[in-house]
């Protein structure tokens, strides 16, 4: 037998090893559908490592896109997007979009901005940095690069709306110097300069007002009546609602959208009631709580999705009930790491004037 040969069949065996084991290392993603180059976008996620971002994420990385994932992992984390790094149509970049960034895409999703009050709260000089400069940053790749850019907005847009309940036309109420004005404004200028680009620079824009939204990933402590009650009743605490005639519309879903539509889910629940439904969902015995009301708090929300209906035939599709018991489970998921001693970050409470400096 010639040497050669014999080189080949003793290497065989490995050859076979090492496509075995490529094979396995390529079976640990989710299945992605395989786009031509013509279908195939190159995406931008802004803040994809957040909640929702990460959702978003799934579902392009599912339809075979190639997506780039920018966060500055203020609230998101690496543990929302693990299950895609080192697969080969996905890029994540630790970096702020206060700062500019240079990468060729076709797509921005543009989600970039901490969303619950404690967190938005932290550091209100730089939530109005992220939605301002940010905005204009990816605004001026998109047109640079041509790219289409949708922005996450959010009802907050409407503040504490006089008008119920709130569709596109409507143009808010809001505190421009209260405590949730960093946000509010920062989303309300975010959206101007989105149109700004759009008349002057033919920048095609999105944007979409999202509702309260709740899932699993989502932030535990983030502040807000869901994530509150499910915690507090998964704990046995009180569920404390605040003495306000408030309700709430949630959604869960995540979507495309192609103008400025309102979404969330319709259906209209007080914050009482939904108090009394997590308790029952998750069986517990805590007690209700009434705490004084918080400044600016919105006291009713809830959307008018006839245009999201009427132009992209998107309504909710995840049913109440349905949607908090995955939230519910993940959260329990999330308490049972927690307790193996799982590090689990609690936003801090919002800095007042004084203190050290902090750069921003
Ligand atoms: N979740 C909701 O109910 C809701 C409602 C309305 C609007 N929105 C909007 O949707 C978007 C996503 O919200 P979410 O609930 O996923 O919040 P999230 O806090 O989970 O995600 C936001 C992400 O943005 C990142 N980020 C923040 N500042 C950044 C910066 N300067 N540079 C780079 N990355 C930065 C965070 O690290 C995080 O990963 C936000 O723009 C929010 O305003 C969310």
């Amino acid at each position: 037998m010639k040497i050669e040969q014999r080189i080949d069949e003793a290497v065989a065996p490995l050859r076979e090893k090492i496509r075995d084991l490529e094979l396995s290392l390529s079976q640990k993603y989710p299945p992605v559908k395989f786009l031509s180059e013509k279908d195939r976008k190159r995406i931008l996620i802004t803040g994809g490592a957040g909640f929702v971002g990460s959702h978003l994420t799934d579902k392009l990385m599912m339809d075979g896109h190639e997506v780039t994932v920018v966060d500055n992992f203020f609230t998101g984390r690496k543990r929302n997007v693990e299950h895609w790094i080192g697969h080969e149509n996905f890029e994540l970049i630790n970096h702020d979009v206060v700062e500019p960034l240079y990468i060729e895409v076709d797509q921005i999703y543009h989600l970039a901005s901490p969303a619950s009050p404690p967190n938005y709260m932290y550091n209100p000089i730089k939530t109005l940095k992220t939605n301002t400069i940010g905005t204009l940053n990816m605004l001026g790749l998109a047109k640079r690069v041509g790219a289409r850019l949708l922005l996450a907005s959010t009802s907050e847009v409407y503040g504490d709306p006089e008008v119920h309940p709130q569709n596109e036309e409507y143009w808010g109420h809001v505190n421009p110097i209260g405590p949730r004005a960093c946000y509010d404004e920062g989303k309300r200028v975010a959206e101007t300069m989105c149109y700004a680009y759009m008349k002057q620079e033919g920048v095609e824009v999105r944007v979409a007002r999202i509702f309260n939204t709740f899932g699993s990933r989502m932030h535990m402590n983030d502040g807000r009546v869901v994530s509150n009650f499910i915690l507090q009743a998964l704990q046995g605490e009180p569920l404390t609602v605040r003495m306000v005639r408030a309700s709430v519309s949630v959604g869960t879903d995540v979507m495309e959208v192609h103008e400025m539509c309102s979404q969330g889910n319709p259906e209209e629940h007080t914050i009482l009631e939904f108090a009394r439904l997590i308790k029952s969902l998750v069986v517990s015995r805590s007690q209700i709580q009434f705490l004084p009301e918080a400044q600016d708090d919105p006291q009713r929300r809830r959307p008018d999705i006839r245009k999201a209906k009427m132009m992209l035939g998107w309504e909710p599709v995840v049913p109440l009930e349905e949607g908090l018991n995955k939230t519910i489970q993940y959260f329990s998921r999330e308490l049972e790491h927690q307790a193996n001693n799982q590090y689990i970050p609690k936003p801090k409470a919002a800095r007042m004037k004084k203190g050290r400096p902090r750069h921003n």
